[in-house]
Parts: structure tokens; C-alpha cells; sequence
């Protein structure tokens, strides 16, 4: 397979991309999450315990967590980290349950132990991370047996349509100003094929999302052993 095209920006450069990529997603308005949120609401409802979320952004979905769970952000944008903590004050939530962390500066090891969590928790992230199957085998590594992968993840439209087109002839440029962002990545099949139990997949539409429209949320299970 051809590797997939990616500007290298220096590093002075790159921060300034992540410095207005964490304003821009502050400051995207309520429309993304009213589009999401009863599919939120009903993912992150039932969740408990120890909660790790994969590159929380400004923290949009910390309002859907239940009372009582422990949650750790592995955010490595810092630029996002003062708008993470405004929103959990915001939302008055209880700061000795919730940790942010840059995590690992190559972004492959997630900082927990060995089916350690019950619950990872990734929105608008896959699409980001360098390595998505080492990214999934991460998460099946840190969850306990039986516990749940939670993703809602804008993904590649159907080969050869009109939109898959557009994705494909937009990625360098779209990767290069969304902080790793790829409009093409077929993250459905990665997440069938990570290796978890039972996968539960509904794709739906985001309009006005230009080409980002096509989405999926669900659940995975890590297997019992
Ligand atoms: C489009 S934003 C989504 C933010 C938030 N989850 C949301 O739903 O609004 C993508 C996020 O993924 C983070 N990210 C990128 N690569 C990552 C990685 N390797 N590990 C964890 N987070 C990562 C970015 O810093 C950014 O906060």
C-alpha cells in the first residue's frame, strides 16, 4: 500500500497549528454537539469506574459522564489543557477524580497497566492518531476483559463515490491545517478488525460536516479471557 501523504511541519509551525486547532474546536459552537449528543448521552450513560478518554480536546463530553467515575484525559495537544480545565470547572465536576496527562510524546503507549480500565473513550480522535491498529491494540490492552471501547469517529465515505473522491484529493492539505486529521480513513474496518469480542457499529450522518459528513458510534468488548 502507498503511504499516505503528510506535510512534516517544523516544529515552531506545528505549534502554532495546535495553538489554533485548540481555539478553532473551543470555539466550533454547539451545532457538532447537538447533533451527537442523544448518541452520547446514550454510550456514555451506563459507563463506570475508570475511564480513560483518548485526546478529550476541550472536554465536550465530560457533561456525559455519570457521577462516581474516575477519568483520566490523555490529551497531547497542551494547548487544549486550559480549556479541559474550564470545562470541568465549569461543569463543577469533583478535580481530585479527574487527571489530564500529555500522555506519550510518540502517541503509541497509552500511560495505564494492563487491563487496568473499564472504559476507553475516543470522539473525533482515530482519524488523528499515527498508528490506529497499534492505537486499537493499545486500548484491548489497557481495558479489563469485558471492558468497552466507546467511539464516535468521522470516517471515509464508500469507495469510488463522489465523496471518497473529495476525501482523498483534500487529505494532505486537510491532515496538514487539522493536526493529523485524515477525512479518509476507514476506521470501521480497523475497529472490526482489532480483535475485540462483540462490536456494535451504527453509521449515521453529520450535515454540513462537508467532508467529514459520513460518521459511526458504538461499542467494542474487549474479550473475556
Ligand atoms: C478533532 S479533535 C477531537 C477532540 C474531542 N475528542 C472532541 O470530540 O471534540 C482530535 C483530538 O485528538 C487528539 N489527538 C491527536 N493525536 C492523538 C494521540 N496520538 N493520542 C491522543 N490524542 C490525540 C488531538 O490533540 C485532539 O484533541
Amino acid at each position: 500500500m502507498s503511504p499516505i501523504p503528510t506535510i512534516n511541519l517544523p516544529t515552531r509551525r506545528k505549534n502554532l497549528v495546535q495553538r489554533f486547532f485548540a481555539w478553532m474546536t473551543a470555539h466550533r459552537g454547539n451545532w457538532y454537539e447537538n447533533l451527537t449528543a442523544v448518541r452520547k448521552q446514550a454510550l456514555f450513560g451506563g459507563l463506570q469506574g475508570s475511564i480513560l478518554e483518548l485526546g478529550p480536546g476541550t472536554g465536550p463530553n465530560l457533561r456525559y459522564y455519570p457521577p462516581g467515575v474516575r477519568w483520566t484525559g490523555v490529551e497531547p495537544n497542551e494547548f487544549m489543557h486550559p480549556y479541559l480545565l474550564q470545562s470541568l470547572r465549569a461543569l463543577n465536576l469533583p478535580l481530585d477524580a479527574f487527571e489530564i496527562t500529555q500522555g506519550d510524546p510518540q502517541g503509541i503507549r497509552l500511560p495505564a497497566q494492563d487491563a487496568s480500565l473499564d472504559a476507553v473513550v475516543c470522539t473525533l480522535v482515530l482519524c488523528s492518531v499515527p498508528d490506529p491498529a497499534g492505537t486499537l491494540g493499545e486500548i484491548i490492552r489497557v481495558l479489563k476483559p469485558g471492558g468497552k471501547f466507546i467511539f464516535i469517529e468521522h470516517v471515509a465515505a464508500a469507495p469510488a463515490t463522489r465523496l471518497r473522491r473529495s476525501q482523498d484529493f483534500f487529505q494532505p492539505f486537510w491532515t496538514t491545517i487539522g493536526d493529523g486529521c485524515h477525512p479518509n480513513r476507514d476506521t470501521e474496518t480497523s475497529i472490526q478488525r482489532a480483535g475485540f469480542g462483540r462490536v456494535e457499529i451504527d453509521r449515521f450522518l453529520v450535515p454540513a460536516a462537508g467532508i467529514t459528513e459520513p460518521h459511526i458510534a458504538g461499542l467494542a468488548e474487549k474479550r473475556n479471557l
